[in-house]
């Protein structure tokens, strides 16, 4: 028998969205939009939340177990735009009853096209020679200048085989890459024969044999810091370290102290551990390449998760479990 819900929920929604999504919204709900695109501070989000049935965040909202507690008794459900969670603290929404449901597998190609954007520009330097255009130092083609490392025949150590590690690995085998990986779990055999991967229960164990490591695991307590100095240090001598998952499963300093000492030849950063700041550390090195937490924007990715928002929405309020309900452990 389905839950009653309100028919036309109200909605608090602390970011700008994609126009058609904001546009189906006031369609369907009571959607409080904002007009200004700046994150939300605490008083706002409880403000928020104690108006709403159901409360929208993203990436940039801290949702944790306080702002929970003050979140007064009407919101019922958290509809998260984005597909990682690690920002919200999900034992305390669900201690109180609010399921959390999020936006998985539509930002996987995107994502995953990213992670091969960064990985070329950063082992084949892409920044360094598009700033040479820009400053005037180029003097024209030379034998020996702007050299970076060939991509195919070495090997990539994937960290997190969920949908988007999978979708790199079908990536970087396209590139003639050898696949290695580390999860939790070993995929099934039929899988693991068509990516050509192969699976390291250990990550200790794998790191030595890696040329480039790319991260795709989500952040949780056992993936924070996962890159520290003495993980680091387990890389063979010239590796390149690329991250489009999340920045706190990096040490940066480690990550600096690495790059600055010639252990590693660079580094593809997409994620940071306080964004929008990034270390200047990391700011100073040719060697790595950074961009701005861009993996998933595309117009039509993002077009996909609002409407990832909006079906979820409408299960929950028609009484049903949403498609897209996070579980607790759902890394
Ligand atoms: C997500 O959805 O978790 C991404 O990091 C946002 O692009």
């Amino acid at each position: 028998m389905p839950v009653q819900r309100p028919a036309r929920p109200k909605l608090f929604v602390t970011r700008r969205l994609p126009d058609a999504t904001e546009s189906r919204m006031n369609e369907l709900f009571e959607a409080v939009l904002r007009d200004q695109d700046t994150p939300l501070s605490r008083e706002e989000m409880v403000a928020g939340l104690h108006d709403c049935d159901v409360f929208v965040p993203t990436v940039t909202d801290e949702i944790d177990a306080d702002l929970i507690a003050a979140a007064g008794d009407r919101v019922k459900l958290i509809a998260n735009f984005g597909v990682g969670v690690d920002h919200i603290d999900l034992a305390a929404a669900h201690a109180r009853g609010i399921p959390v449901t999020n936006t998985p597998g539509v930002l996987t190609d995107d994502t995953a096209d990213m992670t091969m954007a960064l990985l070329l520009a950063t082992v084949r330097r892409m920044r360094v020679g598009e700033a040479s255009l820009r400053d005037g130092s180029w003097s024209g083609w030379a034998p020996t200048s702007l050299r970076g490392t060939r991509i195919g025949g070495k090997s990539l150590g994937i960290v997190g085989m969920g949908r988007i590690g999978r979708a790199v690995a079908l990536r970087a085998r396209t590139f003639g890459m050898k696949v290695h990986y580390h999860n939790r779990h070993r995929l099934p055999d039929t899988v693991e024969g068509q990516l050509g991967a192969t699976w390291w229960d250990d990550l200790d164990a794998m790191l030595p044999e890696v040329d480039i490591v790319s991260i795709h695991c989500p952040l949780t307590p056992e993936t924070d810091g996962l890159f520290d100095a003495t993980r680091l240090a387990r890389l063979r001598e010239h590796v390149y370290l690329i991250n489009t998952a999340r920045g706190e499963i990096v040490d940066e300093a480690a990550l600096a102290a690495a790059l600055e000492s010639g252990k590693l030849a660079g580094a593809g950063l997409d994620v940071f551990a306080d964004e929008p700041n990034v270390p200047d550390a990391l700011k100073a090195l040719d060697s790595v390449t950074l961009l701005p937490h861009m993996g998933s924007a595309t117009f039509e990715g993002r077009q996909q998760m609002g409407e990832k928002v909006i079906t979820n929405i409408r299960a929950w309020s028609d009484g049903h479990r949403p498609p897209d309900q996070v579980l607790e452990g759902w890394a």
